[in-house]
């Protein structure tokens, strides 16, 4: 939809191979595998298969800059594009304006973060006139174009651990970073007899800094500052510090040949402070300093910026423990072993399987990984010893896919984020949504981080102590969004309490406190929260409040209006409507917010959006009840019907792959029985709208929500939050296999027949015909007991080119489960090969 001009299918992408690659030692080999075929080798460096440009331009927002797993720096290059969310655009068109230190991944909103923005002047002019006081250090008068490759294309590079640019002024720039600091390092051209580099303070996404101060140290160079930002999807604001030092690379730097603060484009020699001074000057500020040059060669110098939430004091401390020695290479090194590991833990069988294909899975679970951040010691709000994780960037995108992907292969990341949620709802009355740079941020619907921890505690209940997660606290904080409406029910936690008494949210109730909006959609999410409370209830052994909220589940009929019809097409009867106090529906037209919507709604957050639906249409929400599909079946007809409607919402583009309420729609045709359709579909859907091109992804990457869609429809799986079942489908890959470091198991998913897969996703040998879970005949072909990964062991699909495959069994036995056909089996089954019977608990 979004792609479009021809030289945007170049893939820009570069890796490099690390001698330092690292590979957990825990996994199993390959060989001990009884395919018969040859052994696969594991992928030693996966990181040199992450593409980190992809998503980059044309809305992806995707972060290419370099990051720790979930670490709270991402240092990257800033640029003038419209779509600089991350900072980065790959059209060369665009400038780079900075490099700065904060980014999210694929952020929507206003622009987030992009703070503190180095920048590098070779020259401030030429001959006699290269002085101090003429150099352009606003951001617009600075800019300059990235150099180009032959091929058009920017001279950037981007691996796990490591970014660099070439831009137009001959200066080289460098990237790395570690948890808390970014490490630069710009290399000027032999002409820059005087090499200077900016600190702006000014210039975050938004340009809307406040109270800022920055001081120069005129001895050591030593640059501190900080500055108030606002928020980027919230009313609120952050304060952020840096604290940055400078060193030569095989040279002794000294002392700074000039400085000074500036204002505008008006350096001022000499200035050591931009607090007193400037107070009441509105326009850019920064410092600025110049150096002496390496011999007459090209110059090196470093800059390591630390960054800190509490002060610029913490933030040099940060800088100083996490990098003493400014030893660049190392820090690149051992950030892309940590990449290395965590990635490593998924391994692929690589035979007849293309490049591209490797290269989109690893690109997309590396981007799982950018966020939430890992703030711990950073949270100026108040004290605790727990871990405090940022950047929710919004739970709505993220609970469908990333955390059901982070329960298979990295559980102790999970189970940190887990009590850092807890921890802010122990503060604050609920728990985070969508916050942002420790701002609470706009609620898109549910309270989404009820699934998040319903997920964890069903998938790690037995673990949960030894991870540090007290279950008490976290079903305390599942029941404050459950059962307590806040004031502000925008920023957190939700419309509770007529939810409570009417059974849904109704089109003519205005409350205080928040956006009375999306009545529909908010519905059909607080019924999945409720789902997932019932879950951790049922765990708890606590069965009256398992059953009341499995009750309060069911409550997304209460949106169904069995008369409304669709107006293109008068089989497709019955749809999710807004819904009056006293019972009687309101109507929506089916179309509203689709590309058929006949006035070209979008139901972004901001418009007025009185018709109840948030970012998808009525048609599309119509299939949202991941905990009872089994009922919308029913509700629409029965098996048949139901097939005919997933088909009429492909054939007439009502899928809509850029927003996650899509997401798991080309999935379910498994609960009509059908799982070889989802099987094609969503094949047909990644090869339509997923590439490893610069614009490779439809819409925003979501803080890796489509990232994690991706890397799921890749392995042949999708998931139910909360629940320990995965829908099954085939892998693109003749096996696939998941490390679990609390479980020290592997489980490995190999395809019997695996063929290649269909360029456009369509027919081939991929549907599965027959699962064995260890030589054992499976309960189902449809769905995987959360049992094989924790347990480990081999999962071996037979692969056939007929579509027409099904479930199994005797037709109804092993379809997946839903709450009306009996609910989700919480136990593990004392037998792993039983019936599924035996499973629901
Ligand atoms: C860059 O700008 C030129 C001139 O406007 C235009 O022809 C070209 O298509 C643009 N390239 C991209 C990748 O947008
Ligand atoms: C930049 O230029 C250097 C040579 O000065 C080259 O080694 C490098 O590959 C170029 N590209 C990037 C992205 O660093
Ligand atoms: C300095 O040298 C670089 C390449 O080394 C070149 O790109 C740039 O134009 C030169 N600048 C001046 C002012 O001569
Ligand atoms: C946290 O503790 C430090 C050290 O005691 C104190 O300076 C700071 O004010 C405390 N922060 C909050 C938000 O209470
Ligand atoms: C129900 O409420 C709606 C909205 O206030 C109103 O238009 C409708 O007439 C009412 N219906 C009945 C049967 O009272
Ligand atoms: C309506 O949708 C059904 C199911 O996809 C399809 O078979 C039928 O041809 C459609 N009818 C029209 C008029 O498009
Ligand atoms: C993990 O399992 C492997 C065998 O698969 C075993 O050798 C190793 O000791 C186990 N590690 C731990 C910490 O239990
Ligand atoms: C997909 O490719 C297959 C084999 O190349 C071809 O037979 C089929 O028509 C294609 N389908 C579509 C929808 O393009
Ligand atoms: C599935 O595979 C197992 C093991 O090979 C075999 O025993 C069973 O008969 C197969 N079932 C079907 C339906 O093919
Ligand atoms: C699958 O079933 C459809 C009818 O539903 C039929 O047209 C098609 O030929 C079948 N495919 C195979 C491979 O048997
Ligand atoms: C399928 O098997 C289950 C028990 O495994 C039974 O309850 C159900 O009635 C059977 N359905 C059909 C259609 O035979
Ligand atoms: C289902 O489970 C019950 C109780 O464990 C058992 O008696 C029954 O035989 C099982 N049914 C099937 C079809 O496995």
């Amino acid at each position: 939809m979004l792609r479009s001009l021809p030289w945007l299918l170049a893939v820009v992408g570069f890796a490099a191979f690390s001698s330092s690659s690292h590979v957990h030692p825990r996994h199993t080999p390959y060989a001990a595998l009884k395919t018969g075929k040859r052994a696969d080798v594991p992928i030693p460096d996966p990181a040199s298969r992450v593409n980190l440009f992809i998503g980059t331009t044309s809305s992806g927002h995707a972060f290419p800059g370099v990051t720790l797993p979930h670490g709270m720096v991402k240092v990257g290059m800033d640029t003038d594009s419209g779509d600089n969310h991350a900072g980065y655009d790959a059209n060369p068109n665009f400038s780079a304006t900075g490099f700065s230190q904060l980014h999210d991944d694929g952020t929507g909103g206003s622009v987030p973060l992009s703070v503190f923005k180095v920048w590098p002047f070779a020259n401030c002019g030429s001959g006699d006139n290269d002085r101090f006081e003429v150099c352009p250090c606003d951001i617009n008068s600075r800019k300059v174009k990235r150099a180009l490759l032959a091929n058009g294309s920017p001279d950037d590079a981007a691996e796990p651990g490591y970014f660099a640019s070439n831009l137009s002024t001959g200066i080289r720039v460098e990237l790395t970073a570690t948890k808390r600091t970014a490490l630069h390092r710009y290399t000027f051209p032999a002409n820059s007899t005087t090499p200077r580099l900016v600190v702006d303070v000014t210039n975050d996404g938004q340009q809307s800094n406040s109270l800022r101060v920055v001081h120069i140290d005129p001895d050591t160079s030593r640059v501190t500052a900080g500055s108030t930002y606002a928020a980027s999807f919230g009313p609120g604001q952050y304060r952020v510090y840096t604290c940055m030092d400078f060193k030569g690379v095989g040279f002794d730097l000294g002392k700074p040949k000039e400085f000074g603060t500036y204002l505008g484009n008006s350096p001022i020699r000499g200035f050591t402070d931009g607090l007193q001074e400037y107070i009441n000057y509105r326009g850019e500020m920064g410092a600025l300093l110049g150096f002496n040059q390496d011999g007459s060669g090209t110059t090196t110098i470093m800059v390591r910026a630390g960054m800190s939430y509490i002060s610029s004091d913490q933030a040099c401390r940060n800088a100083e423990e996490e990098i003493p020695d400014f030893d660049f290479e190392g820090v690149r090194a051992a950030t892309r072993a940590t990449w290395n590991e965590l990635l490593g833990r998924i391994q692929v069988g690589t035979e007849n399987v293309d490049d591209d294909t490797i290269e989109l899975f690893y690109s997309s679970l590396y981007r799982t990984h950018i966020s939430p951040a890992d703030y711990s010691g950073e949270n100026p709000l108040w004290n605790s010893t727990e871990p405090y994780y940022d950047s929710f960037y919004c739970n709505w995108d993220t609970f469908r896919t990333l955390y059901p992907l982070m329960s298979l292969h990295d559980p102790e990341n999970f189970a940190r984020i887990v009590r850092g949620m807890i921890n802010i709802q122990q503060h604050e009355g609920w728990l985070p949504e969508c916050r942002g740079a420790t701002a609470q941020q706009w609620i898109q619907g549910g309270s989404n981080g009820d699934p998040i921890l319903g997920e964890f505690f069903v998938k790690y209940a037995a673990h949960a102590k030894e991870l540090g997660v007290d279950p008490d606290a976290l079903y305390k904080a599942l029941l404050a969004d459950a059962e307590d409406q806040p004031v502000d029910w925008n920023l957190q936690g939700r419309q509770v309490n007529i939810w409570k008494s009417l059974g849904y949210v109704p089109q003519d109730l205005i409350e205080p406190g928040g956006a009375n909006t999306k009545q529909v959609s908010r519905t059909l999410e607080y019924a999945f929260n409720d789902f997932a409370v019932a879950q951790v209830a049922k765990l708890l052994n606590n069965s009256a409040d398992a059953e009341k909220y499995a009750t309060r589940a069911g409550n997304f009929v209460n949106m169904w209006n069995p008369d409304t019809v669709s107006p293109d097409n008068d089989t497709i009867v019955g749809m999710m409507q807004p819904r009056f106090q006293n019972g009687t529906f309101g109507f929506t037209d089916p179309r509203h917010c689709s590309v058929h919507d006949p006035t070209g709604a979008n139901c972004f957050l901001f418009n007025t959006n009185p018709d109840g639906f948030y970012e998808a249409s009525p048609i599309v929400y119509s299939q949202f009840a991941p905990q009872d599909t089994a009922k919308l079946v029913e509700l629409q007809g029965g098996a048949e019907k139901f097939i005919a409607r997933l088909d009429y919402i492909f054939d007439n583009n009502y899928f809509d792959s850029t927003d996650e309420p899509s997401q798991q729609i080309p999935y379910m045709y498994h609960y009509a029985n059908a799982p070889g359709r989802s099987t094609q579909r969503s094949r047909q859907v990644i090869s339509e709208f997923y590439s490893t091109a610069i614009n490779g992804l439809p819409g925003n990457d979501d803080s890796g929500a489509m990232g994690s869609y991706v890397a799921f429809y890749l392995a042949g799986l999708y998931p139910v939050p909360a629940t320990r079942q995965y829908l099954l489908s085939s892998p693109y890959f003749p096996s696939i296999s998941f490390f679990n470091p609390v479980f020290n198991t592997t489980t490995t998913i190999v395809a019997t027949n695996f063929a290649g897969n269909p360029a456009n996703g369509t027919g081939g040998t991929v549907f599965v015909q027959n699962v064995t879970i260890d030589g054992q005949p499976a309960p189902s072909n449809c769905f995987l007991e959360w049992d094989v990964f924790e347990k480990g062991g081999t999962v071996e699909l037979t692969l056939t080119d007929d579509i027409n495959v099904t479930c199994g069994g005797n037709g109804t036995d092993a379809l997946p489960p839903s709450l009306s056909t009996g609910g989700f089996g919480l136990l593990p089954s004392s037998n792993s090969n039983s019936s599924s019977n035996a499973t629901q608990a």
